[in-house]
């Protein structure tokens, strides 16, 4: 068994052993470290080959050499050059070769490059806002995600983009396509597909949400195409027009996904209203190309399908998603089909995501994370937050998507994690005082508490958990309801720990406690505390530090389920590495 190591600073490490906690290691994050090391490398190269060229250039009768445009390559002086250049790549690769490991185990960005994570362990959802559909890239070292932003239709005339380094910290790209460079659009701009060929990127997108006969009316609407110089836009309609502007097949020109396969033929993917259309893109991204028997649209629909497209390819094999239900409703999901040919057929072999009542509802409508050169796949999704019932409050989510043995898709779990290593309480109600997250530790300036919008039942939920002196207690609320500013109609459970040496756990009616068990135990002041509660039925166990024999055991079964935060007493207690799972 391997244990991690958290070390609050000048304080002594806590043990944290294997199990749901094990992979929410704690990772010294210094995105600037990969700068570091490029600009360091870049130093090397050119110090390398400047010192060369001007020791040599140094050289009695040598000057010549490096003046003059066009010599003699047959010449003892061209024979001299090509040994400087040898020289110099020697002395180059030597000192990359020695320097490059020695600062790769110094900053940790280079170990951890292969972001190997459960979940987004800084917190689902991983931005803040509401945004749906989103689908993704990797562009110049950046992943990046497009969503849909998540309004009414009339409201949607704009999208944002994000884009991170690690998948921890992202960056926020405000309006990178509007409405104003697309004349044709008005509203309900949706489902942003991003791809790039030849230097330029493109963004396909759906606008005006236009339907069945509404074309041969004259009214315009569909898919339309827009491209840009850079990621982040301006994107610019490519052409002035939807590039797919009526209905084929029954499908409503609608959630495209645009897929580049490995003999460079691109192919768009989409439909709404439960038709699944594919189509070549000719070379230019801008036109629908056609198949060798001249047609342009081919229904290639799997059982159960609705909406929201996406392709992707893994070991020579075509994957086909989608998502199922209605996207205002909890039901809303994602499933998948597999093929040997891009043409499908598709037939459907599983639904891999939905909602969970501990977690969140109508998730679906996803796209997928690759982490180049990796085995490791996230799917990238919305989801609706448990308290939320307005259909437009969905907001962006990941977590991992392994693959089983024989290619298929394993169901999805979504985790719950923050381990505020992006430095933000996404996702977190914030009840008394505000929170603030300081050094990757939720921070409390008050009596408070943050809450998490889930639903717990039977549970394992850990954290880190500090007190700033002596008179503060600060611990774990679960299968909590009502919780308010004053906490007043609190109801549920409490366990804590005090600056003054105990372990309590609490039952809290209506904003009153009353302690259930009590243990002194050591608790030494600014020093992290690995706190655990297992909640299985009415049995209920408190973990300090010693994660094989509980603190305290109870059987209580005032309360079943409810949401899951934290608590303190006062300012200055730090809580970190959350998570809360099923046993
Ligand atoms: C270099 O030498 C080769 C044979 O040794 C000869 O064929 C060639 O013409 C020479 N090139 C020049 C630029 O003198
Ligand atoms: C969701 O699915 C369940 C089970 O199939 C069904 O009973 C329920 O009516 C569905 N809810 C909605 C809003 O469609
Ligand atoms: C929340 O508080 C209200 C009013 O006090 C009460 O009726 C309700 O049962 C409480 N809900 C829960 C889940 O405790
Ligand atoms: C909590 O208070 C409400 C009134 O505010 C009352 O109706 C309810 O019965 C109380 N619940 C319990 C469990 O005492």
């Amino acid at each position: 068994m391997t244990s991690n190591v958290v070390k609050e600073r000048g304080t002594r490490p806590l043990e944290l052993p294997d199990g749901p906690w094990a992979s929410i290691t704690p990772r010294e994050r210094r995105p600037s470290g990969i700068y570091i090391t490029l600009a360091i490398c870049l130093v090397l190269i050119l110090g390398t080959y400047g010192f060369s060229i001007r020791f040599f250039s140094l050289l009695p009768g040598s000057g010549w050499l490096f003046s003059s445009p066009a010599w003699d390559s047959n010449s003892t002086a061209a024979h001299k050059l090509t040994e400087i250049f040898e020289m110099a790549r020697f002395l180059l690769h030597a000192a990359v070769g020695l320097v490059l490991p020695i600062m790769t185990r110094a900053l940790p960005i280079m170990r951890q490059a292969n972001l190997d994570y459960a979940t987004s362990e800084a917190g689902n959802p991983f931005v803040n806002g509401w945004y749906a559909d989103p689908d993704t890239e990797f562009y110049n070292g950046r992943y990046w995600v497009f969503p849909t932003s998540s309004y009414a239709y009339a409201q949607q005339t704009y999208l944002d983009a994000f884009s991170s380094l690690d998948l921890i910290n992202w960056e926020k790209h405000e309006n990178i396509l509007t409405i104003k460079d697309v004349k044709w659009a008005t509203k309900a701009v949706w489902a942003p597909a991003p791809i790039s060929r030849g230097g330029k990127y493109y963004l396909y997108f759906g606008a005006n949400d236009i339907q069945e006969g509404e074309p041969e009316r004259g009214l315009i609407g569909g898919i339309g195409v827009a491209v840009a110089d850079k990621p982040e836009g301006p994107y610019i309609d490519a052409i002035g027009k939807p590039l797919i502007g009526e209905y084929h097949n029954g499908a409503q020109p609608i959630d495209q996904d645009v897929f580049i396969d490995d003999d460079g033929q691109a192919y768009i993917f989409y439909g709404g209203h439960s038709h699944c259309n594919i189509a070549k893109l000719n070379e230019d991204m801008i036109s629908i190309g056609q198949f060798d028997d001249g047609t342009s649209f081919k229904e290639i629909t799997p059982e159960g399908y609705v909406e929201g497209t996406q392709m992707i390819k893994r070991n020579g094999k075509y994957y086909l998603m989608w998502s199922e239900g209605g996207w205002t409703g909890p039901n809303y999901s994602v499933s998948y089909a597999m093929s040997d040919s891009i043409m499908g057929p598709f037939t459907k072999l599983a639904k891999i995501l939905e909602q969970d009542s501990a977690v969140a509802k109508g998730s679906g409508h996803n796209g997928v994370i690759h982490v180049p050169d990796t085995d490791i796949w996230y799917i990238i999704y919305h989801r609706r937050p448990l308290s939320e019932t307005d259909g437009n409050h969905r907001v962006l989510a990941y977590d991992r998507m392994y693959f089983n043995e024989d290619g298929t898709i394993a169901p999805i779990k979504m985790l719950v994690k923050d381990n505020f290593a992006d430095g933000q309480a996404v996702g977190w109600k914030q009840y008394g005082v505000s929170w603030s997250v300081i050094d990757t530790r939720l921070t409390s300036s008050g009596e408070a508490a943050a809450m998490l919008d889930t639903n717990f039942g039977d549970l394992v939920y850990d954290a880190t958990v500090s007190v700033p002196d002596s008179g503060v207690d600060a611990g774990l609320l679960f299968r909590t309801a009502n919780v308010s500013n004053d906490l007043a109609q609190l109801n549920g459970y409490y366990a804590k720990v005090s600056g003054s040496g105990s372990v309590t756990l609490e039952k809290i009616i209506n904003g009153t406690s009353s302690s259930l068990s009590e243990e002194t135990i050591s608790i030494a002041a600014r020093t992290e505390h690995h706190v655990r509660v297992t909640a299985v039925g009415s049995e209920i166990n408190v973990f300090v530090d010693d994660l094989r024999t509980p603190k305290i055991t109870v059987i209580d079964n005032s309360f079943s389920t409810g949401a899951d935060g934290v608590r303190s007493s006062a300012a200055g207690a730090r809580f970190g590495f959350v998570s809360v799972a099923k046993p």
